[in-house]
């Protein structure tokens, strides 16, 4: 295995490059109403428990990944599925404040759109209960008039996944897949870019206790796909096969305070550097970074970081 320092040599270009501030990134999946309770500890009985603190917030994978873009600076064209209820017109008032495309949303009447319990503990970790929403529409008709830069789904909207796949595929532009569980496995035929969740690769090969499984399942994946795997692994940072090299990059050292969304900033910044022009070692730096800043302080996966907090935190790293 290469362990990667957090400066790769090809971060030099970074320091000096303009970032194409425009770039569009097409993102689809999920766009979930996430009711949020700070508690203690995890609730494991049938009894009531008391939150010390709440919120109602905008999330879903997709969705989060689609703000983490707008707020480093792109245009993130988001397409989802909402119905015409109080839940789908939250989303959209929301997902508008941080400066995201919603023309991409199809509205259904009489749908009902998806939202989650979310549970975050005094460690920062996270319990989750999602409905995903009934009557919801499949038309993905409207994206065939994006022209993205790359594309970035999760594995919650099979059918808004594989077209935006798709429309990557006759672009020839990135296909980058959030692989969380349940994973159908044709959407791995259509990615260009796979990064598991720990959870996600467990799905497929079964209980990954050492690196070197991680390793093996991995290589084992890209014997029947010629595109780039990686594996998210929380506070253990990425694991990747690069070039045919297995590399881990570590996440960086922050004070944890919420890692609810980590994952979808992280797919976020990734794909968004990767639109940028920037080769998959680099945006795996960026996007460790970027999941790291949004760990530090609370608001889920809202509460990504901007380019310029990001370009600092890699600045902080390179001088040390
Ligand atoms: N405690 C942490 N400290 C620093 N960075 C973290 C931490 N947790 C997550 N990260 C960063 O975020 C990335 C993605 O996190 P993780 O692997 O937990 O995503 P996930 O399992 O998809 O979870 P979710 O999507 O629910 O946030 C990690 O690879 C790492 O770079
Ligand atoms: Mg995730």
């Amino acid at each position: 295995m290469i362990v990667c320092d957090l400066q790769p040599p090809q971060l030099t270009s970074f320091y000096v490059c303009d970032v194409h501030s425009l770039n569009t990134i097409l993102v689809a999946g999920m766009a979930v109403v996430d009711f949020l309770f700070e508690v203690d500890s995890m609730p494991n009985a049938a009894e009531k428990y008391q939150a010390h603190d709440a919120r109602i917030v905008a999330g879903g994978g997709a969705a989060n990944a689609a703000c983490t873009i707008a707020k480093l600076g792109g245009h993130a064209q988001l397409a989802a599925r909402v119905g015409n209820d109080l839940m789908g017109k939250l989303i959209i008032e929301d997902l508008q404040r941080y400066s995201v495309d919603c023309s991409l949303i199809v509205t259904t009447d009489g749908a009902r759109s998806s939202y989650s319990s979310v549970l975050v503990d005094a460690d920062g970790e996270r319990q989750i209960v999602n409905f995903r929403g009934e009557g919801l529409s499949d038309d993905i008709s409207n994206m065939e008039s994006t022209n993205p830069a790359a594309v970035l789904a999760d594995t919650r909207w099979i059918a808004g996944t594989t077209a935006a796949f798709e429309l990557a595929r006759q672009k020839g532009i990135p296909a980058v897949l959030d692989a969380e569980a349940p994973i159908d496995v044709q959407l791995l035929e259509l990615s260009s870019h796979i990064a598991f969740s720990r959870q996600g690769l467990e799905s497929i090969t079964g209980s990954l206790t050492t690196v070197s499984a991680i390793e093996s399942a991995l290589r084992q994946l890209a014997q029947n796909n010629p595109g780039w795997f990686a594996m998210t692994d929380g506070a253990n940072g990425v694991y990747s096969l690069y070039q045919s090299e297995f590399l881990h990059q570590a996440a960086l050292p922050v004070d944890v305070v919420d890692t609810l969304g980590a994952g979808d900033v992280w797919h976020g910044a990734f794909t968004y550097w990767l639109g940028c022009g920037y080769n998959e070692v680099e945006a795996v730096s960026f996007a460790n970074a970027a999941a790291a800043l949004k760990c530090a302080r609370s608001g889920g996966g809202r509460a990504c970081p901007d380019l310029k907090e990001v370009r600092s935190c890699l600045a902080g790293i390179a001088n040390n």
